[in-house]
């Protein structure tokens, strides 16, 4: 089936999402990494259409700027006070000007509506020849949607909100409409014209005193229009999200279809019930992601590669074959081969060259570490340059911090550094050059030096047995001595 792009979609978000009792604006929510309505931009703009319309109202400086920032081409259409989704269309329209063609509706809080089934409705709309197109669904329990009214032939004739149908059942006794299971999901494809037309003429003439674009249906049909359904069996597409547990429900459900989706293109996850992955992740094949693993924003992982156990990445790039164990880290590069973790801290601005590690309790910030160099175990590195197959002693500190401003340690390449060093930036250590242990390195060290302190180790005799006569300690002293 061939169709055309849209000569608009129009995303309705004008809504104020008061079951989420929240300060944040109900679309503005996330999941998998991206907004509610950041999932309706991306589905509608792979429609390639003419015109991209988002209506707003609740909150309007803030969704208005969230929105441009995610799509700086959208078209900004404020509802005024008269309510409904008609009128928001009806501005949505208003906004572009002139429309023929195919127009979509969308919602801004149904995030998991795939470019995929919006192309077939749209397909469907254009090969069928229809006026309106209703993307439906058959539900379980249609409390709270618009129900799908087909006359004898099948052919749709109405669409009833649920609680017009409901006052409906009460002044008839005929619950017959209330029945229905076939719900409107509220995305539609329009014929543009039509659609300019027949709004014009809607009134709020219902329950709730909105004006309904369900009520173009009707207008269409007598202006001698075809109208038709497009049922998904997908009910998880259509569902919107109105309070936080479906924000949890729908969220769960997303990625699990993105996990599904990395393990059918060659990523083993272990246990894809705790492993969470943003929609913007990338994935290679041969990847392994051990339980309770978040992988958020851009992260990308090259092939070979294991991450995991308990490891959050956010924004890190980790090549080929590397290890990542028990990790929280953050706008990094993980460089291939290289090992990290277990209990890791890194922030931003590390980057790990190849067959480097960064091990156990250390936490690094803004440091180039090169090929082969080695933090094994507990420190602090942070404004620093580490050279090639350097090896950093266990319990090293950069003193980076003067209490007023930041300075860098430069460490070049074949370095060993002595347990405990401290390096009192700004200060270079020069290739293959030694500190002690516990060296205090405060002035710059030359290639090939040992830098390390005079401090005496005195010895006081006796000291134990004077100044803690009768502990334990001195026992077990004496007893040494009474035997020697
Ligand atoms: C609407 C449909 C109903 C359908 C249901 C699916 C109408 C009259 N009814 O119900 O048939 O089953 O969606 O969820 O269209 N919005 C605006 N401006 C408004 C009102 C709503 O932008 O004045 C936006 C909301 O932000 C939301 C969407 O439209 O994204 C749906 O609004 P909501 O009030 O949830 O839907 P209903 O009108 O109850
Ligand atoms: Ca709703």
């Amino acid at each position: 089936m061939n169709s055309s792009s849209p000569a608009a979609v129009i995303v309705l978000a004008a809504g104020a999402g008061t079951r989420m009792k929240s300060s944040l604006p109900k679309v503005l929510h996330t999941i998998g990494g991206r907004s509610l309505v950041g999932h309706a931009l991306d589905a509608a703009v792979n429609l390639n259409p003419e015109h991209l319309v988002a209506v707003v109202r609740h909150e309007r400086e803030r969704v208005v700027e969230h929105l441009l920032a995610h799509n700086h081409n959208l078209i900004i259409a404020d509802q005024d006070e008269i309510p409904g989704t008609g009128r928001a269309v009806e501005l949505g329209l208003e906004a572009i000007g002139s429309v023929s063609g195919t127009v979509v509706v969308t919602y801004g809080d149904v995030p998991l509506l795939t470019p995929e089934t919006l192309s077939a409705l749209v397909a469907e709309h254009q090969n069928a020849g229809n006026s309106v197109t209703v993307l439906s669904a058959n539900v379980p329990d249609a409390t709270g949607y618009g129900r799908i009214v087909r006359d004898e032939n099948g052919l749709v004739t109405q669409i009833v909100e649920h609680k017009d149908a409901l006052q409906i059942a009460e002044e008839t006794g005929d619950s017959t409409l209330v029945d229905i299971t076939e719900i409107n999901s509220g995305i539609y494809a329009f014929d543009g014209e039509m659609l300019a037309r027949s709004l014009v003429e809607v009134t709020t003439d219902n329950v709730q005193g909105e004006k309904y674009l369900t009520d173009v249906l009707g207008l269409a049909r007598e202006a001698g229009g075809r109208v038709a359904t497009y049922v998904t069996d997908d009910l998880m597409e259509v569902e919107g999200v109105n309070d936080r547990v479906q924000l949890a429900t729908l969220g769960a459900e997303l990625n699990r279809r993105i996990a599904e989706r990395w393990m059918r293109s060659g990523v083993t996850i272990i246990d894809p019930s705790t492993t969470w992955i943003d929609v913007d992740v990338e994935l290679a094949q041969d990847v392994t992601i051990k339980p309770n693993t978040q992988l958020h924003g851009n992260t990308t992982v090259a092939t070979g590669s294991t991450i995991g156990p308990d490891t959050t990445l956010n924004d890190v790039e980790v090549g080929e074959n590397a290890t990542v164990r028990r990790t929280e880290a953050t706008q990094a590069i993980i460089g291939p081969e290289s090992n990290v973790g277990p209990f890791t801290y890194i922030r931003p601005g590390t980057v790990l060259g190849e067959r480097g590690k960064i091990g156990a309790f250390y936490e690094t910030k803004n440091v180039n570490i090169g090929r082969g160099a080695k933090l094994s175990h507990l420190g602090y590195v942070g404004d620093a340059d580490i050279g090639e197959n350097s090896n950093i002693g266990c319990g090293n500190i950069t003193a980076n911090y003067d209490g007023v401003n930041k300075h860098r340690t430069v460490i070049g390449a074949e370095v060993r550094t002595g347990s405990n060093t401290v390096f009192t930036a700004p200060v270079e250590i020069g290739d293959g050059a030694y500190t002690a242990a516990g060296a205090i390195v405060r002035k710059n060290v030359p290639p090939g030096a040992l830098s390390m302190n005079a401090m005496d180790q005195r010895i006081i005799e006796d000291w134990v047995l004077e100044r803690r006569a009768g502990s334990a300690a001195a026992e077990a002293a004496q007893k040494a001595r009474d035997k020697s």
